[in-house]
């Protein structure tokens, strides 16, 4: 009888340890193949594998073009985006915009979208002289790099959907300037 209690609380004791041990484990510890440990079963022998085909690096060798930063070789932003604008660049900025943007910066960028009415730090108004006049180099970094209390847009927007942003925030400027030749002719 003795013995079959202890034996029982031995057991219950080994459960106990198993379960806490369990609750110990994490993630990082699971059966994987490690980066650079060599692998038989995948393509090259080797854990790491080339990223895949179109992958856009945000730095080292290709990451410093104009196209990715914004900004020309000697550091200053580019002034107009570089690629061709069209109506359905637009519509895809537009798209774009409705999709990150418009949240905070509302749907004629006045800075009034529904999160910052519900809290979230005050978004700028884009029609003031100086957001008018920035370059575009300089609008396609504060998406990639993000701009105080705004996060960065460069894990979620590739280079070229930045730009089409742009090129629509330029678009929202212009419909909403008085002195627009565009908007003032009849
Ligand atoms: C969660 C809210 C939020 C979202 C989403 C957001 N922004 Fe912002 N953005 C802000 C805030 C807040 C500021 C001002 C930050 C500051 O002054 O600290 C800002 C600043 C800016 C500025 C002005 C920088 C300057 O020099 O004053 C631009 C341009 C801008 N955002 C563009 C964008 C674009 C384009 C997107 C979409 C890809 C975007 N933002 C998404 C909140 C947001």
């Amino acid at each position: 009888m003795g013995l079959i209690r202890f034996s029982s609380s031995l057991v219950l004791a080994c459960l106990l340890g198993l379960a806490l041990t369990a609750c110990g484990d994490n993630m990082a510890d699971q059966q994987k193949v490690e980066e650079y440990e060599r692998a038989v079963d995948l393509p090259h022998n080797v854990g790491a594998q080339p990223p895949p085909e179109g992958t856009i690096p945000n730095n080292g060798p290709w990451g410093d073009r104009p196209f990715v930063t914004g900004k020309d070789e000697d550091g200053s932003y580019l002034d107009a985006v570089p690629i061709e604008v069209d109506a359905e660049t637009l519509e895809r900025g537009e798209e774009l915009y409705h999709i990150h943007c418009v949240v905070c910066h509302g749907p004629a960028g006045y800075g009034d979208g529904i999160v910052v009415r519900r809290g979230f730090p005050q978004a700028p108004n884009y029609h003031t002289d100086r957001l008018r006049t920035v370059p575009d180099g300089y609008i396609f970094d504060v998406i990639t790099r993000g701009y105080g209390a705004m996060l960065p847009y460069s894990g979620r927007v590739s280079p070229e959907e930045r730009w089409q942003i742009v090129t629509f925030i330029r678009a929202l400027q212009l419909s909403q300037d008085p002195q627009t030749e565009e908007v003032a002719a009849p």
